[in-house]
């Protein structure tokens, strides 16, 4: 009788758990049935709810629906780097700089590195904000996503911290503020990584640079571009994107620079992507030093670094 009860309370704790298993299975499989072409098999509802690309009650709303777009825009961008990387070896090490919520690198785990069966790929987040790194790492745990670690530190201390491995494959920088990107430039040139993705904020030093040189009488007709305070600012920008981009093939990458198309929560959509291909140097290195004395930004020279 004992033993009958045990077993009945047993079939009866089972078929509790049976009916909500098919419950919760239901309910993800009505949000995916609602969105099916936007919802891709396998992705994590409970992501897209803590991303706000779901609501609460697991609904896609127009604004929700652009947002998935965006990051689907930008995946597409990122996947097949990673699926190159990893035609040469056996795991893919990523770090996502000024990653702020992560939603970057937890999209990229929830659609990429998930599916590596726990191989050793790994996603690190470095952010200096220690409550976005404690709601990320709560996350990952929540999700189960135990190859995302998340570093409380400057994109610059990154670059020396032993909490990191040496061998990074694609170095990911998504806004992160001011200069920033440039400290992600020098982290992945440093890890001599195979692919680097930045999509750069606004960068003031150039700008500072220019409007303190204004005065300095430079021969050149194309001072106008930048005589504005407005222009100064915009110029100045546009300069900085320019000189990273030299700096990277002064490496021996291979740079494309392309737009990231509707992606609302900054007019900064540059986006610049590098692979590591080995490429003569001299040209972008003679070009770089240039662009620095025509534009009276030889000061600059130590952020754009060279090779020796
Ligand atoms: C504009 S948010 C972008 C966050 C995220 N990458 C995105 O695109 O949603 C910039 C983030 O970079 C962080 N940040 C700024 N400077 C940093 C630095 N030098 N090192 C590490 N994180 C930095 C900020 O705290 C912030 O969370």
């Amino acid at each position: 009788m004992g033993r009958n009860s045990n077993k009945d309370s047993k079939t009866g704790n089972q078929a509790d758990y049976q009916v909500n298993k098919q419950a919760d299975n239901q309910a993800d499989k009505d949000v995916r049935q609602e969105q099916p072409h936007e919802i891709r098999p396998g992705q994590s509802i409970e992501l897209l709810k803590e991303l706000h690309i779901l609501t609460r009650d697991g609904k896609l709303n127009q604004d929700s629906r652009r947002k998935l777009k965006q990051v689907y825009h930008l995946y597409q961008f990122i996947e097949p780097l990673l699926q190159e990387a990893l035609t040469t070896r056996s795991a893919v090490t990523l770090v996502d700089h000024g990653a702020g919520k992560s939603y970057l690198g937890f999209i990229l785990y929830d659609l990429f590195f998930k599916q590596r069966g726990g191989d050793d790929s790994h996603i690190y987040g470095i952010e200096t904000r220690d409550e976005l790194v404690q709601k990320s790492e709560e996350l990952a745990q929540r999700l189960d996503f135990p190859g995302m670690s998340f570093l409380n530190l400057s994109v610059a201390e990154s670059i020396t911290s032993d909490k990191l491995p040496a061998q990074i494959d694609v170095v990911t920088a998504l806004h992160a503020c001011n200069t920033a990107t440039d400290d992600a430039i020098r982290f992945a040139l440093e890890k001599k990584a195979q692919f680097i993705v930045l999509v750069p904020c606004c960068q003031a030093e150039v700008a500072s640079v220019l409007r303190k040189n204004k005065g300095r009488a430079l021969s050149n007709p194309l001072t106008e571009i930048w005589r504005h305070p407005l222009h100064t600012r915009e110029f100045g920008s546009q300069v900085t994107n320019v000189l990273r981009c030299l700096q990277l093939e002064a490496h021996g990458y291979q740079v494309s620079v392309t737009e990231l198309v509707g992606w609302e929560h900054s007019m900064k959509n540059e986006l610049i992507i590098a692979s590591y291909k080995d490429l003569p140097r001299r040209r972008p290195t003679e070009r770089l030093h240039e662009v620095l004395q025509t534009l009276g930004l030889e000061e600059m020279q130590s952020r754009f670094f060279t090779p020796a």
